[in-house]
This record gives structure tokens, C-alpha cells and sequence, in this order.
């Protein structure tokens, strides 16, 4: 495997207060990076200190948006060590994003070697308060110079790290979400279970729209009937209707698969629960909710962790979930997620690594 050159800061920074982390403002003093040509293939591998790339106005990224990127959370168990949550899960997602927008793979190993460098040297910057964590964003731009449409012959890869809170201002307290059946995120066929920059770009339009209504996210609906629910943009979705959850199918290739959202399937398994993945109209909601049998509506992603939704909104029909309060099973949920994350419970499943092991 190659050598991982070390820079170091000579200006490290001051560490910001734990207990006031928004998200993703602020970043450590070191990022990996490294390079792809088509002569030497990912190259120079790195570690060297947080700072602006030198980049030209013409740099295929900016006009064509060929970019993919990932999100996972360090932490550190009890003896102090970082630790990452299904760091594998996540590299192996960033290759399957490349595909689809015809980027070079990656080296999973050499991905995961990078990041294990990058924690050590930045381990002071894993916030230890509830609710915390260190970000960790991998990024793959398109860098050639030049107009024409086609994929680039040169990447920059890269990974920052940035201790946060909660993602929404709300933390885990229930969210308001807007079902939107005017716009649409993705469609069959399009990018949607990639991780790419073009997706979000997709979803501000309807997502200022909700806001301007007094809602935190938009739920979207498929891009061909707008029937059936899909994902709400920063996260998954998942509806307990009586004793068994239901979350929309990967299988139509419009969704992000979420890790967490991977990870609370296999937790709610375990204990039990019936778990549905399948096609889901947000009738068959609105209905559920009439009958009283929609128990609770909650978000999944790695930035928003467990988020429970509180108030729903769909042509101009406003329902309440659960009394605007955290359900009983997403508190168990998010208790045992994050207890996985901290240490605090057993890894049942093997999905902390340790960076040092
Ligand atoms: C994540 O949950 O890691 C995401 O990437 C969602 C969002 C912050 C873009």
C-alpha cells in the first residue's frame, strides 16, 4: 500500500466550546488528500493542514457538478480510542456513487488507511458531549479543466473533519416536515441512491419553500406519481404503523441506502419488530394516521442521527404524530444506536472500528 505523507500545521487552531457545536461550521486543522491522473492512477496520498485548493474558474466540477461525497462519525469508546461507525459502509457506498457518476474507484483499504491517519493526528478534536461527534466528509471533485461534457481525466479526493451537535436546531426533539408533490429529488433511472452534490442541489428549491411554511424538511414523493414516499433529503424515513415499521424500498433505485437507516432495519430486527421495506404511498399514511394506527414517524441519517418527526403536512392537510413528542420506540432506537456509537452498548453487530486496531 503507499506511503502516507504527514504535513503538519505549524498554526493549529483552538478548539471550539463542545456544548455549542451547530453543524458542520467548523473544521480540524488537517485534511487527507490525494490525487487522480489517468497515467498514475489515485496518487499522492496525504495528510497535510485544512486550507483552500488552488483552483481555475474552468475546473470541470463547477460547470457539470461531478462530484461525490460521504458522511460518517467518529467518536471515542471508553478507553479514550477513536472510533468510526461502519467506516467500510461508507467507502464502499462512495465507490458505488463513483460508478454512477463515472468516477475512477478508490482503494477501499488505502480510503480507510487515509482516514485512520487523518483521526489520529486530529483524535483532539473528537467533542466527547452528548450529542457530539466528529464529522467526517469524504469528497471526490472533477478537476480537468475544460468545457466539454464528458467525465473528467483528473480527481482530487479528499476528507474534513468537523466537530458537531445536532444537525437540526430542534436536536432530537420533532421535526416538522413538508410532503412536497409539486417537485421531485429523483427519478427512476436518475442518481438518486448515488451520494452526489447534484441531488442536494436538487432539493433547495422546495426545501426554502417548506421553510418559508414554517417546516424544517420536505418529505419527497416518487418523481413518476408522485405517490409513493422516498426520503426526505438528509435522511431516510421510517413509519411505525402499529407494531411494525415500514420504510420505502432501495429497491427502485431513487433513495440514498442510509447506514443508519441500514443499521436501525438490523437493530429493530433483532429485538423483534416487524420491519417492512417496500412501496409506501403517503395515502396509505394520511390513512394509517385517520385510523389511528400511525404510531410514530422518525428520520434516520448519520448527520441527523434519529430524528422524530412531529407534524406532517400534505396538501394543505396538517397531522400531529404522536402529540408532537419522541416515541417510545425512536427513544429506544436512538438510545441503542448511539450507545452502539459511544461504547455504552454491546457491538453486537461489529460495526465500530477502532482506529488503532
Ligand atoms: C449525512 O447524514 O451524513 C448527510 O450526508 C446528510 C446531509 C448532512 C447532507
Amino acid at each position: 500500500m503507499e506511503n502516507i505523507r504527514i504535513i503538519r500545521t505549524n498554526s493549529p487552531k483552538q478548539k471550539p466550546d463542545e456544548k455549542a457545536l451547530g453543524f458542520g461550521a467548523i473544521f480540524t486543522d488537517h485534511m487527507f488528500v490525494m490525487d487522480y491522473d489517468i497515467e498514475d492512477g489515485w496518487h499522492n496520498p496525504r495528510v497535510e493542514p485544512y486550507g483552500p485548493f488552488a483552483v481555475e474558474p474552468s475546473m470541470m466540477v463547477f460547470h457539470y457538478g461531478q462530484a461525490i461525497f460521504e458522511g460518517m462519525k467518529a467518536y471515542r469508546n471508553k478507553n479514550g480510542d477513536p472510533v468510526v461507525f461502519r467506516p467500510l459502509n461508507g467507502i464502499a457506498r462512495l465507490n458505488r456513487s463513483a460508478e454512477r457518476l463515472c468516477i475512477p474507484q478508490v482503494d477501499e483499504k488505502l480510503v480507510w488507511q487515509g482516514l485512520k491517519t487523518l483521526l489520529d493526528i486530529d483524535k483532539d478534536w473528537i467533542p466527547t458531549a452528548e450529542g457530539t461527534a466528529l464529522y467526517i466528509r469524504p469528497l471526490i471533485i472533477s478537476m480537468d479543466c475544460s468545457l466539454g461534457v464528458r467525465p473528467s481525466h483528473t480527481y482530487r479526493f479528499f476528507i474534513i473533519l468537523s466537530p458537531v451537535g445536532a444537525y437540526y436546531a430542534e436536536g432530537i426533539k420533532p421535526v416538522k416536515i413538508y410532503v412536497t408533490d409539486e417537485y421531485v429529488r429523483a427519478v427512476k433511472g436518475g442518481m438518486g441512491f448515488a451520494k452526489t452534490a447534484g441531488n442536494y442541489a436538487a432539493s433547495l428549491y422546495a426545501a426554502e419553500k417548506a421553510k418559508e411554511k414554517g417546516y424544517t424538511q420536505v418529505l419527497w414523493l416518487d418523481g413518476c406519481q408522485h405517490k409513493y414516499v422516498e426520503e426526505v433529503g438528509t435522511m431516510n424515513i421510517f413509519f411505525k404503523i402499529d407494531d411494525t415499521l415500514v420504510t420505502p424500498t432501495l429497491e427502485v433505485g431513487s433513495i440514498l441506502g442510509g447506514i443508519t437507516r441500514d443499521s436501525v432495519v438490523t437493530m429493530a430486527e433483532h429485538m423483534g419488530y416487524k420491519v417492512e421495506e417496500r412501496l409506501i404511498s403517503i395515502d396509505e399514511v394520511y390513512e394509517a394516521h385517520k385510523q389511528g394506527r400511525l404510531k410514530e414517524v422518525f428520520g434516520t441519517g448519520t448527520a441527523a442521527v434519529i430524528s422524530p418527526v412531529g407534524v406532517m403536512c400534505w396538501d394543505d392537510n396538517v397531522i400531529e404524530i404522536n402529540n408532537n413528542e419522541m416515541g417510545e420506540f425512536s427513544k429506544l432506537i436512538y438510545n441503542k444506536i448511539t450507545g452502539i456509537q459511544r461504547g455504552t452498548e454491546e457491538d453486537i453487530f461489529g460495526w465500530v472500528k477502532n482506529i488503532y486496531e
